[in-house]
């Protein structure tokens, strides 16, 4: 049976991660699944993240997934630690589920050198704290500002990331986040929609603060992972495949995935979930 690597997110945004980590990892399988007749997730609450988002990892395992990576900030932030607790003990103790807050907080130490970073991400993950919790464990001495972009979210699933609303939306946020911390010279892109928004970002960010986007750095986490535990890494599958699964019509989910993806061949299949 295929044992692919899960990816899941409410919507398009967890493709920028998937993105990431084919190219790091090409030889495995990969299983996507994007919540879009659902999205977006950052403005829903603690408990209906949670409900959605273990909807879609039960779908995932029941596809034959050992290993499943919530793309998805607010999923991350909202959800992983109550399945991975819960849950996952009582569905199958063997199979894992793996945020992308933690792969990102573990990088920022090495990349920040005046010790203050700035967090932009949904209105969700802002109000659950997660960020600067997690670095805060591991750099104490960071000091952590985080800023809600409540309309990112919408003008990427709405194709704006290019227009002058864009530009009004990216240039108020960034604002915001730098008046309230003067210091901050990194910025984390806390949300797997925004670096679709690069160009108008950096736009707006001056020079010497640099911005981060998670991809990467969640690619070589999982690489890591994978050769930690080896016992994961030999039941999964390696045929290079990749499938797409959405909640929505899948004609509207191949146009945007290829923009995401930054390939135009995406076929998806749509399924339910609930
Ligand atoms: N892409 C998701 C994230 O990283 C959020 C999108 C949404 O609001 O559904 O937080």
């Amino acid at each position: 049976m295929m044992s692919p690597i899960g990816v899941f997110d409410s919507g398009y945004g967890g493709l920028t991660i998937l993105r990431q980590i084919k190219a790091m990892l090409p030889q495995y399988d990969y299983l996507y699944l994007g919540d879009n007749a659902r999205a977006p997730y950052g403005t829903r609450s603690f408990e209906v993240v949670y409900e959605f988002t273990l909807q879609a990892v039960r779908k995932l395992f029941d596809m034959g997934c050992q290993l499943v990576i919530l793309g998805c900030n607010t999923a991350s932030a909202k959800a992983l630690r109550s399945i991975q607790q819960n849950d996952l003990p009582g569905i199958d103790p063997e199979r894992r589920v793996l945020g992308i807050i933690r792969p990102t907080a573990e990088c920022i130490g090495d990349i920040t050198l005046s010790r203050h970073v700035g967090i932009v991400a949904t209105p969700g993950t802002i109000k659950s704290n997660t960020y600067a919790l997690e670095i805060a464990k591991l750099h104490p001495d960071i000091k952590v500002t985080g800023e809600a972009c409540p309309m990112w979210v919408p003008l990427v699933e709405n194709y704006e990331f290019d227009s002058p609303g864009a530009d009004y939306f990216v240039e108020k946020s960034i604002g915001n986040l730098l008046r309230h911390d003067s210091e901050i010279d990194t910025i984390i892109l806390g949300c797997t929609h925004y670096p679709l928004l690069m160009d108008k970002i950096l736009k707006y960010t001056p020079r010497t603060v640099r911005v981060v986007s998670q991809g990467e750095y969640v690619a070589s986490s999982l690489k890591d992972y994978l050769n930690r535990h080896p016992e994961m890494e030999q039941r999964l599958s390696q045929g290079s495949t990749t499938r797409f699964l959405t909640t929505e019509e899948p004609s509207t989910f191949n146009s945007s995935a290829s923009i995401f993806m930054g390939d135009s061949t995406i076929s998806a299949e749509r399924i339910t979930l609930g």
